[in-house]
């Protein structure tokens, strides 16, 4: 049922336990293991506790509306989400703490306070009212990871403006795509970003994609201006007369207060895009009130953040992560987050552990790909600095293997520090299923329980509950505050994608497996949907890129499991008649899906075929291709219409290996 299931079964024989020490018990934010029970019995209640710690301008009436799959959290409430991650600082001792400490990939540096922070999303606040942006109005932001982002999403958040940052990895197409759907008037970006000791041309794509395809005319009608962040003087030639301008001449003369916007508790605060099933990706839409409490609440008890930590997530603002875990919940909490612009191995392989000394961080969170990279270099690297300031250690992105999670606890938490794998999606808006550090005994490959408050069941074909040591679909039972809104304007799609599996149940599309102690163990996607390297990367996006390239006839595409990435992405490609197999051929296919999409949807291998299995009603056999891909022993194939297609794809790809 739950495809691949197979090769999981090894996760369950997995005993090692490790219980939260006394010490850390003690002085954890959440240490008394009632509280569970306590949400259980009153969601609502539990939640409407939680929310008495966010800043309202009006108290809410009602909690909660569910008509489902619509939810409604704290009906009637105004508040204002920029007001809650920096305003309500300023009259605490916080006021000149560090909100962000950032360090650029050449190794500039740039820290803010809280009160630094009010100045500049106030004043860039103001310029993008100078440009006509109103409440409701969406902004597409395509930045680098520069204190800048973050400083835009708060400044639209300040004005009632509907933020939608896409990630500097994506292409100008997708960029156009993600623009033209949320309709934005303005784009941010910048002129480049570095990486890896190497610029991303970030103005270039934005400039492309403000093009039709073809590199003509105005292919984002809606875009009336693009304000352009100077970091890496590499297009001072390239602005547009009329339409764009320079972040430092809007912010010039900017009033240096800016009156944050009463927003009502479900006003849209952004919109995310994420890959799903269909080539189309869906546009997240999260709301104010919810959005905010679910990241706030979660940081406090899952992080345990405390006033003197030094906090890094080390994910890119572009995905959710950077949004609830960089930006959202830590500032909400007063912490400081530190925030890093480059890849992990520049200038050398031990940059991350270069920067958790220097900053003293104490609470790192990372994914299982940079993990299993790190470990793949070896000890010696984490081994040349002083980790010692490390108190807790999250994961995210995707399931982490018990290797994974032990040499992460051993080398680099030394031993004594808790590791929280959290368990979420773009679409749940905050961690839902994660241990509480000061209570749940961890078991290294485990996200362990669902937060208080969140009701997760497993579930099986027919909708029957899982019961210990049973696997299958995940699904959330009861609506939680940052849970999506709907789909931005394809309200079908979001019924028909997260409500119509399971009646008024949330299915999430991840497999999982319960242990004998009622312990989630995630076992990955069951949809047509790639988790490579925690990027979410759908089947049909990259399939639809192939068949865009005029020598491609026909394409499908399957993820295979990768060492490092935990998954790859592969591509069965059917030519056209006349086109002959090359490697030039491979190297142009694999770049034409990195122009169309972005680099991290390039194929690790393509395999021609002359024909792709398919049922006899014509669907491609996905699952026969991933047989072939990872080379298992095939299923059943009697659906199909010609069975010899899977023997010659077999033989060719053993071939290619
Ligand atoms: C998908 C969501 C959540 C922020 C980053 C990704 C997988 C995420 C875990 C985990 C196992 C995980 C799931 C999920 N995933 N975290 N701790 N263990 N799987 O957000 O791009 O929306 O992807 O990532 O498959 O459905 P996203």
């Amino acid at each position: 049922m739950v495809e691949d299931s197979g090769r999981f079964d090894a996760l369950l024989q997995e005993d090692r336990t490790f219980p939260p020490s006394e010490a850390f018990k003690t002085q954890a934010n959440i240490s008394d293991p009632n509280i569970y029970e306590e949400a259980k019995r009153d969601p609502e209640a539990f939640w409407a506790k939680f929310a008495e710690e966010l800043d309202w301008f009006k108290k809410w009436d009602t909690v909660l509306e569910w008509n489902p799959p619509h939810a409604k959290w704290f009906i009637g409430g105004k508040l204002n989400v920029s007001y809650n991650c920096i305003d309500r600082h300023l009259t605490t001792s916080r006021r000149n703490k560090a909100a962000l400490v950032w360090e650029g990939e050449p190794g500039d540096r740039r820290v803010y306070t809280y009160w630094d922070l009010y100045r500049e999303v106030c004043q860039f606040a103001n310029g993008l009212k100078s440009l006509g942006v109103k409440k409701g109005d969406r902004v597409t932001i395509y930045l680098p990871m520069v204190p800048e982002l973050p400083i835009a999403m708060l400044a639209c958040a300040r004005i009632g403006a509907v933020h939608s940052v896409v990630f500097g990895g994506f292409s100008a197409e997708s960029l156009r795509d993600r623009i033209n759907d949320s309709e934005s008037k303005i784009l941010i970006t910048a002129d480049g970003g570095y990486r890896r000791g190497g610029i991303v041309p970030l103005k270039q794509n934005a400039d492309d994609s403000l093009k039709n395809a073809d590199g003509q005319g105005n292919g984002a009608p809606s875009i009336e201006k693009v304000v352009v962040l100077r970091r890496t003087e590499s297009a001072d030639d390239k602005m547009v007369n009329g339409r764009d301008i320079w972040w430092h001449d809007l912010m010039q003369g900017q009033p240096l207060t800016c009156e944050p916007e009463q927003m009502d508790s479900e006003d849209m605060l952004y919109l995310l895009y994420t890959s799903g099933t269909t080539g189309k990706p869906k546009g997240i839409v999260h709301t104010t009130a919810g959005y905010l409490l679910g990241t706030y609440a979660t940081f406090k008890w899952i992080f345990d953040i405390k006033e003197n930590d030094t906090y890094w997530c080390t994910a890119d603002i572009g995905w959710v992560t950077g949004h609830s875990y960089i930006v959202y919940g830590p500032l909400a909490n007063g912490a400081t987050s530190v925030m890093y612009e480059g890849s992990p191995d520049f200038p050398e392989r031990d940059r991350f552990w270069d920067i958790v000394a220097k900053y003293g961080v104490t609470i790192l969170y990372t994914a299982p790909t940079a993990i299993r990279t790190f470990m793949r270099w070896g000890e010696s690297y984490p081994q040349k600095h002083d980790l010692t300031s490390l108190r807790l250690l999250g994961s995210v992105g995707e399931p982490i293997n018990p290797e994974a999670w032990m040499w992460y606890h051993e080398y680099i938490g030394g031993g004594n520090c808790p590791v929280v794998d959290t368990w979420w999606q773009t679409e749940t808006g905050s961690i839902l299923i994660a241990p509480l550090p000061g209570i749940t005994t961890l078991k290294p490959g485990s996200a362990t329980r669902a937060f208080p408050g969140i009701e997760a069941e497993i579930l099986d074909d027919q909708g029957n509950s899982v019961g210990p040591g049973g696997g299958g679909y995940l699904t959330i039972k009861k609506p939680w505050p940052s849970m999506l809104r709907t789909i931005y304007g394809d309200e079908e799609r979001y019924v028909e994608q997260y409500w119509s599996r399971y009646p008024d149940i949330y299915f999430t599309a991840d497999g999982a497996k319960l242990d004998d102690d009622g312990d989630f163990w995630l076992l990955g996607r069951v949809d047509d949907v790639i988790n490579v390297s925690g990027h979410r990367i759908g089947t049909m996006e990259v399939e639809s890129a192939l068949v865009d390239n005029p020598k491609v006839a026909e394409a499908a595409c399957i993820g295979k499991s990768h060492e490092i990435k935990g998954q790859a992405v592969v591509a069965f490609v059917t030519l056209k008649d006349s086109v002959a197999i090359s490697d030039a051929i491979i190297t142009e296919l694999k770049a034409h899906v990195a122009t169309k999409i972005g680099a991290m949807a390039r194929p690790d291998d393509i395999i021609f075929a002359a024909e792709l299995p398919k049922t006899r009603s014509g669907k491609i056999m996905r699952r026969l291709l991933r047989d072939v891909a990872e080379g298992r022993a095939l299923g059943d194939t009697t659906t199909l219409a010609d069975p010899a297609v899977v023997d010659s794809l077999k033989e060719q790809y053993g071939e290619e290996e």
